[in-house]
């Protein structure tokens, strides 16, 4: 069902309410990370030349249904002024309530309003219908731009789309519901999906999904090593999800049968322990001995995949190599974002480990889309329906 767009209204003189996913890191009180404060602005700017009464609301963090300075958004507000130097920007002590509706009636057009951490209020997981009418009582416009928080049902992601006269997908949204979606729909092929983390658990179902769409997958991180198992290939101490061996098995089988590539690392950078500072030991064949945890993928398997990425159209990423936070095990994941950006291909990145991993590797501009939605990119290439996303059609 067709789903509107911010441009495609008009903003002048209105209170429009925009969904953000403004969850990111803090270090104390500042921002340690703002990508998805920047992510957001083209929507921001756009609703500000409209002139309109911009209210921004978002979670930060887990407060557990109540205020925790731990989580205000005090230090977001911080950051937006540092990116918006020319717009006045209030910060909200709440996010409902008779305080916030007198600010927002003071409210002038190309002024923008943040209001306080969505969370502090139980209602809003919860999904409460007079939260939600709440919510929309200071909004003209709803504009869900949050598609990292996309798969959660809660008020202001979908609850109150119901209670206003009007609401669009913001910029962000659309072009995360483009690139994924091309994952879903017609990708260019070669298409080949390169899937790391630590656990094959977590990601069944989005295996399962590309394996009817994909020409290639190629697999790493710690999840490599329950396949290796899987095929009897000796894995020494390093991770396994012994209960999902047999689920690994079939999936190789599947990826047989339908003449997928299935590809495991073929040689291994282990260490004696999961830390900083253990040594960094190469293992040249698959078979990873006794003693050892293997921790990234080694050099005759970075080329192997880069082969692949050479001679893909379309490619999606999701989860590092390898234990990319320590720099001994960074070489295989910052290895295929350099792939992915020296080649001409369509990469787009799922959000969580692989966003920072592009971040850190200072190459995420030079990917066709770094999903800023974690969990939420996951569920979506899974196949499931975004409660975020339903809300916003009709
Ligand atoms: C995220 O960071 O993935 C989103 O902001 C959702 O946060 P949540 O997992 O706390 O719902």
């Amino acid at each position: 069902m067709a789903i509107r767009t911010l441009d495609q209204l008009q903003l002048q003189g209105k209170r429009v309410f925009i969904r953000v996913d403004f969850n990111v890191p803090l270090d104390g009180n500042k921002v340690a990370d703002d990508t998805r404060i920047r992510a957001a602005l083209p929507t921001i700017q756009h609703a500000l030349e409209q002139g309109a009464k911009v209210i921004l609301a978002s979670h930060l963090g887990r407060p557990k249904g109540k205020p925790d300075p731990k989580y205000s958004m005090l230090p977001v507000g911080e950051k937006l002024r540092e990116h918006l130097r020319n717009v006045d920007i209030v910060v909200a002590d709440d996010c409902v309530g008779e305080g916030v509706a007198k600010v927002v009636k003071e409210l002038q057009d190309g002024q923008i309003l943040l209001l306080e951490n969505l969370r502090y209020h139980a209602e809003e997981e919860g999904n409460d219908e007079e939260f939600a009418r709440q919510l929309a009582s200071i909004a003209d416009v709803w504009v869900n731009d949050a598609f990292g928080a996309a798969h959660r049902a809660h008020a202001s992601t979908a609850g109150m789309a119901k209670f206003v006269k009007e609401k669009a997908a913001g910029f962000l949204m659309k072009k995360e519901l483009e690139y994924l979606g091309q994952v879903l729909g017609k990708p260019q092929r070669p298409f080949i999906a390169i899937l790391g983390g630590a656990k094959v658990s977590d990601k069944i179902k989005v295996i399962d999904s590309l394996m009817s769409r994909c020409d290639a997958i190629l697999i790493g991180g710690a999840m490599a090593y329950t396949f290796l198992k899987a095929q009897e290939i000796p894995t020494g101490k390093s991770l396994v999800e012994e209960e999902k061996l047999d689920l690994a098995a079939k999936l190789l089988e599947t990826a047989e049968r339908k003449g997928v590539k299935f590809l495991l690392p073929i040689d291994h950078i282990c260490g004696r322990e999961v830390k900083a500072g253990t040594e960094r030991i190469e293992v040249k064949e698959r078979t990873i001995p006794d003693d050892l945890i293997a921790l990234d993928i080694g050099p005759k398997t970075q080329s192997l995949y880069k082969e692949q990425i050479r001679f893909a159209k379309t490619v999606f990423w999701n989860g590092p190599m390898g234990l990319f936070e320590i720099p001994e095990f960074s070489d295989g994941t910052f290895a295929i974002a350099k792939a992915l950006a020296q080649n001409e291909v369509i990469s787009i990145v799922g959000g969580g480990d692989s966003a920072a991993a592009v971040e850190k590797a200072n190459l995420a501009e030079k990917m066709s889309h770094v999903s800023t939605g974690g969990g939420a990119s996951l569920e979506f290439i899974e196949g499931k329906e975004l409660p975020g996303v339903k809300a916003l059609e009709g």
